[in-house]
């Protein structure tokens, strides 16, 4: 049997300027005011936060502004990069943390059996007013040993603390031959120029009037100028982090997930990708704008990346027994 739990729905409308390098919402146990080490969370909902800037969107989702669904802008993106690894339709694939259910549609039109596995209440209506197969539920209550041919964990597999046991059970969600997918962050590979590409456009779309910014973090100290400092200030585990925010540290690096794939005797294939723009995307005012900007963040740091200037943020995992 299948648990539907009802979770608070966390929010990244940003609280000072620490974030999540995702704009998603995390389901570990831990949201309300919790808080990812080096990759800070806000739970949304301001409580110790301090919110400036614009505004924020209202009624369409959590926390994303009603103009922007990253998870629509990346599909043509994730399509291609899933294309070749995932079997033929009708597959029978689960999408972990499917979010509002952009990604899990899309497979659902390209002929695959698509199951969408998504823990948080608001986002699990979203995604079955598509029409798609939704679990509300965490994947650890997700029940259905052999049943997919695919895994694919999107952005999902860093919220959840237990990794080890997260990967262990969507093993035993897969068939013998059946493949382990994801799409994960690599804030570890950070270097100045990326500080600079996501600093440089959250302060230029802020003073815009478009995105939401902060001169302070979440414990009111004033944010470094520098922009490589104020990441490390964001998103760098400091050793003087308060007993909330040591506790609430459930966020993995990729490397972690490399390695705990690894560990599960797993073979895995890393493939580079991008990943800054969803953090400038998720500070996105609720405008008209906001998509084309989102699009704009995006392919310009597509051809960072390409010409070298920017290190991969993303990682593109497939893992296979
Ligand atoms: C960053 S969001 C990603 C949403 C969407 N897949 C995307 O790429 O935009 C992370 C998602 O993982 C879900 N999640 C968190 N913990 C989970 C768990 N234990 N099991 C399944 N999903 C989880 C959250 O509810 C959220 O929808």
């Amino acid at each position: 049997m299948d648990a539907h739990q009802h979770q608070h729905g966390g929010s990244d409308t940003p609280a000072g300027d620490r974030q999540r390098p995702d704009g998603g919402h995390a389901h570990s146990g831990h949201e309300h005011g919790g808080h990812e080490h080096g990759g800070h969370e806000h739970g949304g909902h301001k409580h110790g936060g301090h919110e400036h800037g614009v505004g924020h969107g209202h009624g369409h989702h959590p926390y994303l502004p009603a103009h922007i669904d990253l998870t629509a802008l990346a599909v043509p993106d994730t399509m291609a990069l899933l294309r070749p690894v995932l079997p033929e339709p009708p597959a029978a694939i689960c999408e972990v943390g499917a979010g509002l259910g952009a990604l899990a549609a899309a497979l659902a039109g390209a002929g695959y059996r698509v199951t969408a596995v998504e823990p948080d209440p608001d986002s699990a209506a979203a995604a079955a007013d598509r029409g798609l197969d939704v679990v509300n539920a965490e994947l650890r209550d997700h029940q259905a040993p052999g049943r997919y041919e695919a895994v694919l964990f999107t952005r999902s597999l860093h919220h959840i603390e237990d990794l080890p046991g997260a990967i262990e059970h969507a093993l035993g969600l897969l068939t013998p031959s059946g493949v382990l997918v994801l799409e994960e962050f690599a804030r570890e590979r950070a270097n100045e120029a990326a500080a600079r590409f996501l600093y440089d456009a959250i302060d230029l779309l802020a003073a815009a009037g478009v995105a939401s910014t902060s001169q302070e973090d979440d414990e009111g100290r004033p944010q470094p100028t520098d922009p490589w400092q104020r990441w490390q200030h964001n998103f760098v585990p400091s050793g003087h982090e308060s007993p909330e925010e040591a506790a609430h540290r459930p966020l993995h690096t990729g490397t972690d997930i490399v390695a705990a794939l690894r560990a599960a005797g797993l073979t895995v294939t890393d493939e580079p990708t991008i990943g800054l723009w969803r953090m400038v995307a998720q500070r996105l005012a609720d405008t008209p704008v906001a998509n084309d900007v989102a699009r704009r963040v995006r392919d310009t740091e597509a051809r960072r990346l390409a010409d070298g200037s920017l290190p991969a943020l993303g990682r593109f995992l497939v893992a296979r027994r």
